[in-house]
């Protein structure tokens, strides 16, 4: 159905179709640009681009979504924000300030990841048009890599001083598995999701404005507290360096303020630990239970809940085979995701839906959600048949 639109779009088949997944996260919130651990799924929901080499050195990129096209030279480039066409613009961007030559490309765009709604759309954007580079100009760079140029973008393009998860995710998601990564290393482990186990995400469908100047907030407040922290703690560079001993020997050099971020951030890096031991022993009450603190936390001491992010979890902690739940993302609205009893799915559902149209007259979207692929291209000769499939190296 996908190349059905894109070959309307173009009028023949492209050269490459690129898709790129969104992510749901199931522990670890603002933890990856303090240098620490998270737990995210790449999904089965996914920007998809379909591209074709031009020779031209400019890019022609069209939003199927949004019936909306732009073109752009790819020299030079310089950072500007105010439209969806700045993702390619700053993809290309980060892909030459790293030094790999971008070519000239014909893309189109479209995608199932809801927009807004932290579930990372804006990075699946992104890894999909540094994919469709990377393939249409044969560059040979490693997923951790893609997904740093595509972060770099985000911050120094876009101007979001996002953290490094979502991008990861996306380009190195893997089937059936939630991936333990290191934010400071970008090691990624996948850690297995047991059979009969289910993903539910919930979308109040608040989507707040003032989310990103709130973000860059926390952010500071988490300088803040290593820049008072390490004169207590030599060596500390990040948060992640700080230990729950640590934190209880040191807490009390910390503002009030700056305390609570820092006691969420240490305490959430321990479980995500925590859960993926639970994980690897099929104990997923316990690895509920950290979802169900980890909510705790970000709502009491990283104060990025909402109403409806709360009413969301805690209508899914009382629900009879709901392991946990959690606002994920960056919070402020957006969803809450859920691990559930595949069994207990349909009941879920209803709960979430019953309690949320009741308290805010509105029914939230769920959406059913499966461990998928990081990024993959299926390549295509020029205006012929399709001609190898590629699961891009690993
Ligand atoms: C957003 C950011 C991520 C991460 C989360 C919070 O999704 O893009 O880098 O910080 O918020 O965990």
């Amino acid at each position: 159905m996908i190349s059905s639109t894109f070959e309307r779009h173009f009028g023949a088949p492209p050269d490459v179709l690129v898709r790129a997944p969104g992510r749901v996260n199931l522990l670890g919130g603002h933890t990856d640009y303090n240098e620490g651990f998270v737990l995210p799924v790449a999904i089965d929901r996914a920007a998809w681009v379909a591209a074709r080499r031009l020779h031209a050195p400019e890019a022609r990129v069209a939003a199927l979504d949004v019936g909306e096209t732009a073109t752009f030279a790819l020299e030079p480039l310089t950072p500007r924000a105010g439209e969806w066409a700045d993702y390619p613009r700053g993809v290309a961007w980060a892909l030459q300030a790293a030094g790999h030559p971008t070519v000239g490309m014909e893309a189109a765009l479209t995608s199932t990841v809801p927009v807004g709604a932290g579930l990372s759309s804006s990075a699946a954007v992104e890894v999909a048009f540094a994919w469709a580079w990377r393939t249409l100009a044969g560059l040979n760079i490693e997923r951790a890599a893609v997904a740093r140029i595509c972060q770099r973008a985000e911050n120094d393009y876009v101007g979001v001083k996002c953290g490094i998860m979502d991008q990861m995710a996306s380009a190195c998601g893997q089937e059936g598995h939630a991936l333990l990564l290191d934010c400071r290393t970008l090691e990624v482990a996948p850690v297995p999701l047991p059979a009969g186990v289910a993903i539910l995400v919930a979308d109040t469908g608040v989507r707040r404005a003032l989310a990103a100047s709130a973000y860059n907030e926390r952010r500071r407040e988490c300088e803040e507290a290593v820049r008072i922290l390490s004169q207590h703690l030599p060596g500390l560079r990040a948060l992640r360096d700080v230990s729950p001993d640590d934190f209880r020997r040191t807490a009390h050099y910390l503002p009030e303020v700056v305390r609570k971020r820092a006691r969420h951030v240490v305490t959430d890096n321990a479980r995500v630990l925590e859960a993926v031991a639970a994980l690897q022993t099929g104990d997923l009450a316990r690895v509920g239970d950290a979802m169900r603190r980890c909510h705790v936390s970000l709502r009491d001491d990283y104060a990025v809940s909402s109403p409806e992010l709360d009413l969301l979890a805690e209508t899914a902690w009382a629900v009879e085979g709901c392991y946990g739940a959690r606002l994920t993302g960056a919070g402020f609205g957006g969803c809450a995701v859920a691990l559930t009893d595949e069994g207990a799915v349909e009941g879920l559902v209803a709960a979430l839906e019953t309690a949320h149209l009741a308290a805010f007259d509105r029914t939230p979207a769920i959406y059913r959600c499966k461990a998928a692929e990081g990024v993959a291209a299926t390549v295509y000769s020029p205006g012929s048949e399709k001609t190898s499939a590629e699961k891009s190296n690993r």
